[in-house]
């Protein structure tokens, strides 16, 4: 049974390339193997991760993220059964949130992902890899 996962975290310090680098690799093997796909979204003080993937799998990896002490506030904001992946394509892929960003400001001038509704936070996330330029960690 295939699951779509989507939360939203706080990193305790500042995001640093090092940080960002070892993530993707991280999803580069082990996101590979455990066939997990997804985007990462990183700034304005925030992480949005999508991840998909077979239930156990997601719930595994999802626990061991929460665990992780670079975010604070993980928290989930959906868990929902899927019949296809929507982000398929990537292990991984690496977009950018700037609050400032144009898009965001005209689709949700106040875009807080702690009090947006999942489906907000869904299509920031898709506007985000349409317009913007993701860092692509392929899934094959
Ligand atoms: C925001 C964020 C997203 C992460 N995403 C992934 C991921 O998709 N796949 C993964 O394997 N690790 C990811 N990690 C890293 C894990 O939390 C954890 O550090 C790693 O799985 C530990 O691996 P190790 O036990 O082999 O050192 C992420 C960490 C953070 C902070």
């Amino acid at each position: 049974m295939l699951v779509r996962l989507l939360y939203v975290s706080q990193p305790v310090g500042p995001i640093t390339t090092t940080m960002t680098t070892l993530i993707l690799e991280k999803s580069d093997t082990y996101n590979k193997k455990e066939n997990i796909t997804g985007v990462l979204c990183q700034g304005s003080g925030l992480w949005l991760q999508v991840l998909e993937g077979e239930r156990a799998q997601v719930n595994l990896l999802y626990s061991r993220i929460m665990a992780d002490k670079n975010h604070r506030n993980v928290e989930l904001l959906s868990m929902e059964e899927i019949s296809h992946r929507r982000f398929g394509k990537w292990s991984m892929a690496l977009v950018y949130l700037s609050k400032d960003d144009p898009m965001v400001q005209m689709a949700h001038p106040e875009f807080d992902p702690y009090k947006a509704s999942a489906k907000d936070a869904f299509f920031i996330l898709d506007e985000l890899l349409k317009t913007g330029t993701p860092i692509l960690n392929t899934a094959s």
